[in-house]
C-alpha cells in the first residue's frame, strides 16, 4: 500500500485550514436572504410574533404539537423537523394554524442555510 504524506509549514496549514472553514458570507446570513427572496416572511416573522404562520424566533429546540392525518403528535424542533416542514408542507401542520403553506422549490443547500438562520433566532 502506498500513502501520500502532505507536509505543510504551520502558517501555510493555518491559511489552508481557514480557507476551508471560514466562508465569506455565513450560511445563516444566506438563510435570511432566502427567507426574504422566497416569500417566507410574508407569512412568518423572525420577531416572535405569529403572522399567518408561527414565528421562527425561539422555536429551535422546543417541542411543538403538529396535526398528522387528524391526530396530534408532539415533535422536537430540530434540524430534521425543520427540513421536513420546509420541504413537505401540509403533511405535518402546526396545531392552531391553517394548512396553507405552499411548497417552495429549494435546493438542499438553501434549506440548510434557512435552518442555520432559524437556529440563530434564540
Ligand atoms: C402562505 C403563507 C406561508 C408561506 C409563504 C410560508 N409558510 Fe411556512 N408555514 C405557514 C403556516 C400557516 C404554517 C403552520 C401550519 C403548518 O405547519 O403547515 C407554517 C409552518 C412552517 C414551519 C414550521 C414552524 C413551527 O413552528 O414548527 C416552518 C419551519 C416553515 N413554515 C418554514 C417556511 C419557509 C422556509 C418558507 C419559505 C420557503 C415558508 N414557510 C413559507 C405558512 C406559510
Amino acid at each position: 500500500m502506498r500513502a501520500k504524506l502532505i507536509v505543510m509549514q504551520a502558517a501555510a496549514f493555518d491559511n489552508w485550514y481557514e480557507a476551508r472553514v471560514v466562508t465569506p458570507s455565513s450560511p445563516s446570513a444566506a438563510g435570511l436572504a432566502l427567507l426574504q427572496s422566497k416569500g417566507c416572511l410574508l407569512c412568518h416573522t423572525t420577531t416572535g410574533k405569529p403572522l399567518v404562520g408561527p414565528s421562527y424566533k425561539g422555536i429551535y429546540g422546543t417541542k411543538v404539537t403538529v396535526m398528522v392525518k387528524g391526530h396530534e403528535e408532539v415533535k422536537t424542533v430540530d434540524e430534521k423537523y425543520l427540513k421536513f416542514m420546509i420541504t413537505h408542507p401540509k403533511v405535518w401542520v402546526v396545531k392552531g394554524y391553517p394548512p396553507i403553506m405552499p411548497k417552495t422549490p429549494l435546493t438542499d443547500k438553501e434549506v440548510d442555510e434557512i435552518i442555520a438562520y432559524i437556529k440563530t433566532l434564540k
